[in-house]
C-alpha cells in the first residue's frame, strides 16, 4: 500500500476516541499497520473494526506495567515490529485546583498521563532498537509549557511527559530511536467536551477558550493527527527531542 507511513507498524495507546481514534484513521490511510489500545474495549474495537484487517484491537490500561509486555508480545506476533508509539491515552483536569485536589486525584492524573507515558516507551523502544530504529510520539499538551489556574495535576503530567521525552530522545538517539512530543491547544474532542459539559458555566469556558487561541477558534483532531502522521513518517527524520505546537496562536499570545 503507498502513503506517508506504508509498511509502518504503528502502536496507539488512547485509540479508542479522541486524538487517539482519529490518528489511527489516518495513519492507517496512509498505510500502516496499526495496534490500538485503550481502558474502553467496546469503543477500541469499534474503531479497530472500522479501520479493518490492517488495525487489532487490545483491551489495556497504560498504567499495568504487565499488561504492556502482552501488548508489546501480541503486536510483536502479528506483526513482526513496532516502528511508531503514540502515547495519546489520557484524562484531563478532573480533580481540581490545588486547594482542592485529593492525594489520590493528583496521583492518578500522574499515573495515566506520566507514568503512562513512561511504562510505554520503557516497552516498546527495545523492541524498536532490535528492529532497526523507531518514532515516539507523546502527547503533551500547551498546558505542558504554560500554567492554567486549577489544573495543577494536569499540568504537572504534562510538562512531565515534555521534559521525559527530551531525556529519553537523548538517550535513544543514538539507538534510532525518535522521540518528539506534540502539544495540541484545546481540540474539538469528548475530552474537551466532558470537561465543559460538567463545568457549572460550561459556555462561558468554552468563550474563554476560545479567545485564548489567536485563531478565535479551538482545533478540531485531524489538525493534531496530521502533526502525528508527519512525526510517524521519515519526513521528520531529523526530529527528535522537539516540541510540535499545535495551538492555533494559544502559546504565542
Ligand atoms: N483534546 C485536547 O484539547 C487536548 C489538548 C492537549 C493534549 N491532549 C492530550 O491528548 C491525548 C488524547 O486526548 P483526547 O482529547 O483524545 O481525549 P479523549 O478523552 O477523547 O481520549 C482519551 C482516551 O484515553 C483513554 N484512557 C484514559 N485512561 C486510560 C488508561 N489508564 N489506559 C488506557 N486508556 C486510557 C480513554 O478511554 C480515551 O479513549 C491526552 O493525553 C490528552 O491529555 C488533548
Amino acid at each position: 500500500m503507498a502513503g506517508r507511513v506504508a509498511g509502518k507498524v504503528a502502536l496507539i495507546t488512547g485509540a479508542a476516541s479522541g486524538l487517539g481514534a482519529e490518528s489511527a484513521r489516518r495513519l492507517a490511510r496512509e498505510g500502516a499497520s496499526l495496534v490500538l489500545t485503550d481502558m474502553a474495549a467496546e469503543a477500541g474495537a469499534a474503531v479497530a473494526a472500522e479501520i479493518g484487517s490492517q488495525a487489532l484491537f487490545i483491551a489495556h490500561d497504560v498504567t499495568d506495567e504487565a499488561g504492556w509486555a502482552e501488548v508489546v508480545r501480541t503486536a510483536r506476533e502479528r506483526f513482526g515490529r513496532i516502528d511508531v508509539l503514540v502515547n495519546s491515552a489520557g484524562v484531563a483536569s478532573e480533580g481540581g485546583p490545588l486547594l482542592e485536589i485529593s492525594f489520590e486525584s493528583w496521583r492518578r492524573i500522574l499515573s495515566i498521563n506520566l507514568d503512562g507515558t513512561f511504562l510505554g516507551m520503557r516497552a516498546v523502544a527495545p523492541s524498536m532498537v532490535e528492529t532497526g530504529g523507531g518514532s515516539i510520539i507523546n502527547l503533551s499538551s500547551i498546558l505542558g509549557k504554560v500554567g492554567l489556574p486549577g489544573a495543577p495535576a494536569y499540568c504537572a503530567s504534562k510538562g512531565g511527559v515534555l521534559m521525559l521525552t527530551k531525556s529519553t530522545a537523548l538517550e535513544l538517539a543514538p539507538l534510532g530511536v525518535r522521540v518528539n512530543s506534540v502539544h495540541p491547544g484545546f481540540i474539538e474532542t469528548p475530552m474537551v467536551a466532558n470537561v465543559l459539559h460538567a463545568a457549572e458555566n460550561g459556555n462561558e469556558m468554552r468563550d474563554m477558550l476560545i479567545s485564548r487561541h489567536a485563531m478565535g477558534r479551538l482545533g478540531v483532531p485531524r489538525e493534531i493527527a496530521d502533526g502525528i502522521v508527519f512525526l510517524a513518517s521519515d519526513e521528520s527524520s531529523f526530529m527528535t527531542g522537539a516540541e510540535l505546537v499545535i495551538d492555533g496562536g494559544y502559546t504565542a499570545i
